[in-house]
């Protein structure tokens, strides 16, 4: 197996490469300094060159809120998440590569209620969606052997760490955080890493595992719960923070464009295909702080009186644990009902500044 990835400084790109480094499998990763995916010259000439048995694209135009409200972001996210797409698929399809695309959940609408099938009717609301949703058509039409895999929002302790602005917003509003009212299932980028590899394994086995699957972590979750337990799970290994927490104060943002209420997926196919399972996200999320914060929990000395600390809250009612759905076990209904009772529907039009600070601090790629 020789694999050729395109988007090698993506955060997926990141952990792709660690997996495939830890495998010993053979691989080359191009970034857009190596290889522009918007000159198909060089993406002819790398291809043929590098001559690999797979091709994997995780290069994508990702910033979801700057495609939305500027017409240039918007062209340049439909160009390299459509054109780049296009010009990778013909070169494939030219040189029988086998070719891994990635794709997202925001080619759908939101408004299903269950978790989306492969199969479902797509209907992208925003200009990044609408992106995906192009790309994925033109290869489906220039490439006979394709996989297309759609995951809900990744997260990582690479690129923008999503988890750092979060404590920090917390921090500078005085436990104050406002998110999008949406339902997701939020993904390490390293088991999503892990299912590429899972696929790319039965690909060169010959395997004819051709079309569209899903993946993401086990149990969806309200953004809310999400962030409840990453604030949680940070305050046993930041003081600070921990200070923050009785007084923490999650308002709810009305899901606008470019949002979509619900972009959980089903994974039903790819377990029946290749016997992926899903994770839960509770070790990513984990594993993540302790990146940011620089030591292992179980070693770090203070994390049990701070647990300790914790527990009593949880008892009071004044800091449910969502650290249950994180970990893909049923929420406890009490747990349940205390987060709810933290959470407060607001309107971003008649509060600017709060809209801004939910950007800052829910912003999701
Ligand atoms: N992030 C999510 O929440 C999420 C959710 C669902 C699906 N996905 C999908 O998962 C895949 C990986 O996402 P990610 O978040 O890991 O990506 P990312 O961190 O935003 O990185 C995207 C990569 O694409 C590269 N790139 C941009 N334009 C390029 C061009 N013209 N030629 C070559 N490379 C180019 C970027 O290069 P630079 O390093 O120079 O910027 C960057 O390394 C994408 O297909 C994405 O749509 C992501």
């Amino acid at each position: 197996m020789k694999l050729l990835i395109f988007g090698a400084n993506s955060q997926l790109g990141r952990e792709l490469i660690r997996l495939l480094d830890d495998a010993q499998v053979e691989f080359t990763a191009l970034d857009p300094e190596d290889v522009d995916v918007l000159k198909p010259k060089d993406v002819m000439k790398a291809v043929s060159r590098i001559n690999p048995t797979q091709l994997i694209n995780v290069s994508t135009y990702s910033n979801l809120q700057k495609a939305e409200i500027d017409p240039d972001a918007a062209k340049m996210c439909d160009l390299i998440n459509t054109e780049g797409v296009a010009a990778l698929a013909r070169v494939c399809n030219q040189l029988s590569i086998p070719m891994l695309h990635h794709s997202s959940s925001y080619v759908f609408d939101g408004q299903k209620k269950e978790t989306y099938e492969e199969d479902d009717e797509t209907n992208p609301q925003c200009s990044y969606g609408r992106s995906k949703w192009y790309g994925e058509r033109t290869l489906r039409e220039e490439a006979d052997k394709h996989i297309i895999l759609r995951t809900d929002w990744l997260f990582s302790g690479h690129r923008d760490n999503y988890f750092r602005a979060l404590i920090n917003s917390c921090k500078e509003n005085a436990g104050k955080i406002s998110v999008v009212d949406n339902r997701f299932s939020p993904t390490y980028a390293a088991d999503a890493a892990r299912v590429i590899l899972g696929i790319i394994n039965q690909v060169d086995c010959h395997a004819e595992v051709w079309g569209t699957y899903h993946y993401n972590a086990l149990q969806p979750v309200n953004q809310d719960q999400f962030v409840l337990h990453v604030l949680e799970e940070a305050a046993e290994l930041d003081k600070e923070l921990e200070t923050l927490m009785p007084a923490l104060d999650i308002q709810l943002l009305p899901v606008e464009s470019p949002y979509i209420r619900n972009s959980a997926l089903n994974c039903g196919k790819i377990m029946s295909t290749f016997g992926i399972k899903q994770r839960s996200r509770g070790d990513g999320v984990t594993g993540v702080l302790e990146g940011i914060y620089g030591v292992k929990k179980a070693e770090n000395e203070s994390s049990t009186s701070v647990r300790a600390g914790l527990k009593k809250r949880t008892r009071t009612g004044k800091a449910a644990s969502s650290k249950d759905a994180a970990n893909g076990t049923d929420i406890n209904p009490n747990a349940t009902q205390k987060v709810k009772a933290k959470r407060k529907k607001t309107s971003p039009k008649k509060n600017p500044q709060q809209k801004q600070r939910a950007k800052k601090a829910a912003t999701r790629k």
